[in-house]
């Protein structure tokens, strides 16, 4: 793989200040951000009331623990605009997720706040090893999905070719890749794994193509698949973090120099992370909920935004700023088979130590009687394909499952195509238990 470390000097300034001056613009932007949403949004304004706290209470970066939490269902409850702090003429775009259940949840950007977004995800992605002039495939969802045009946003800023292929239409991604030779493509870690498919399933070994560097999102992945990803492709594998309340991608991205967890462009956005329980802060290097609270934002600004995704807060190592531990999984993903704590990402781990499996899964929960019972389906390699090897692979498996988590899964291992594959996030678990 090509060293891609971008050179120091085509930095933001800030992303190499000393930490002094990051948490004194982090203080006086918080201050204003605290200010604006106070003044501007009725949510906020009720909740800081009743709470007991005013903007002004903010002396130290510390004070904003004594603000209250915003949760999603707050962004539910003030459907589809009430959390603005523009005038809706203002704003000049809105996304939406569109979550599990319920509403969707709406955001919406200035043109200020779409400037800023894109500087972000430009500066993600030359951390990512992606220069100026390059071109770049969008295989992210566009539309109300924040990763496609977050991410072609981004790439047009950094002055890149952009494609804007969006997911979906597997073999035409394999074309467009042959022909247009992108240096990077941004897209979610499974549907890489699909794409990956189509290149062998044409006997075209993706190690040949022109692809320096992926830019992975949007879902928990593991370093064992980005091994896994690396090895094939003969590129980069780096993440990129964010989420749609609090921008979009590019609130925190992976520096390839170092690949050691996310760094938070904290000039941007404040972190904290929260013991899920209590709510109560946790120092850094401690393992909790993620929490943010935006900086610059002017439609939307988000004041300690509690994300369920589970992380530590590191120390900053090829920039100034702080990185995120790679997620492990959000605590909705949690699966607690007889009082174990799984997530889909541990899975993963083991499944990568087993050659004779393909790196696709999905988790299947049924009852049988009283007890949960954890089905993991997934697939052979072509290799493996005899009754035999995928018998053998699939005790491998549940034999790593049993020995680094401590349950016991039933593995069932299928020939290759099987699982069902995604165009974007994938579904992890498929919950059969009765609903009682
Ligand atoms: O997924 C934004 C995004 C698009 C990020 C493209 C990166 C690339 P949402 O649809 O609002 O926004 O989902 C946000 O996805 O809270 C995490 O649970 C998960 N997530 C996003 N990035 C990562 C990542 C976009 N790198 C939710 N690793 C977040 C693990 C991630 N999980």
């Amino acid at each position: 793989m090509k060293d891609l470390t971008p050179a120091r000097d085509s930095l933001d300034p800030i992303e190499i200040a000393s930490r002094d001056e990051i948490s004194s613009l982090q203080l006086e932007r918080l201050r204003w951000t605290l200010n604006h949403a106070y003044s501007n949004v009725a949510h906020y304004k009720q909740q800081f009331d009743n709470a007991g706290v005013h903007p002004d209470d903010l002396k130290s970066l510390e004070d904003i623990s004594k603000f209250p939490f915003t949760v999603k269902s707050d962004l539910r409850d003030n459907y589809p605009f009430d959390m603005f702090a523009v005038p809706r003429e203002q704003v000049a775009r809105i996304h939406a997720s569109s979550g599990t259940t319920g509403k969707p949840t709406v955001v919406g950007y200035t043109q200020t706040d779409i400037d800023n977004w894109a500087t972000l995800v430009a500066r993600s992605m030359r951390a990512s090893g992606t220069k100026p002039g390059d071109i770049v495939h969008v295989a992210y969802g566009y539309g109300l999905f924040t990763g496609g045009l977050g991410a072609h946003y981004g790439a047009e800023k950094l002055g890149c070719t952009v494609v804007p292929v969006s997911g979906g239409m597997t073999e035409r991604q394999v074309t467009l890749i042959q022909d247009f030779k992108p240096s990077t493509i941004m897209v979610t870690p499974s549907y890489i794994l699909s794409i990956l498919d189509a290149f062998n399933a044409h006997n075209i070994d993706p190690r040949d193509t022109s692809l320096d560097v992926g830019i992975f999102g949007a879902e928990p992945w593991t370093n064992a698949m980005r091994e896994e990803i690396e090895e094939a492709f003969d590129m980069h594998a780096v993440d990129i973090y964010g989420l749609s309340e609090v921008m979009g991608p590019g609130v925190a991205n992976e520096c390839v120099e170092s690949k050691d967890g996310p760094t938070i462009w904290e000039d941007h956005f404040y972190p904290e992370i929260i013991n899920p329980d209590t709510g109560a802060p946790v120092a850094d290097g401690e393992q909790g909920e993620l929490v943010f609270t935006s900086l610059t934002k002017e439609a939307f600004p988000i004041i300690r935004y509690r994300t369920r995704d589970l992380s530590r807060l590191l120390p900053g190592t090829a920039r100034s700023m702080r990185r995120m531990e790679k997620i492990t999984g959000r605590s909705d993903d949690m699966i607690i088979l007889r009082g174990v704590n799984v997530f889909p990402t541990q899975i993963e781990e083991q499944l990568m130590r087993v050659q004779a499996l393909a790196p696709h899964f999905q988790i299947e929960l049924t009852r049988d009687d009283r007890l949960d019972v954890m089905t993991i389906h997934t697939e052979c390699t072509q290799t493996a394909i005899s009754e035999e090897a995928m018998k053998e692979a699939g005790n491998k498996l549940s034999g790593l499952i049993k020995d680094a988590i401590g349950v016991s899964a039933v593995v069932k291992v299928d020939a290759p195509g099987t699982v069902a594959r995604s165009q974007g996030k994938a579904v992890r678990t498929v919950d059969n238990r009765p609903k009682n």
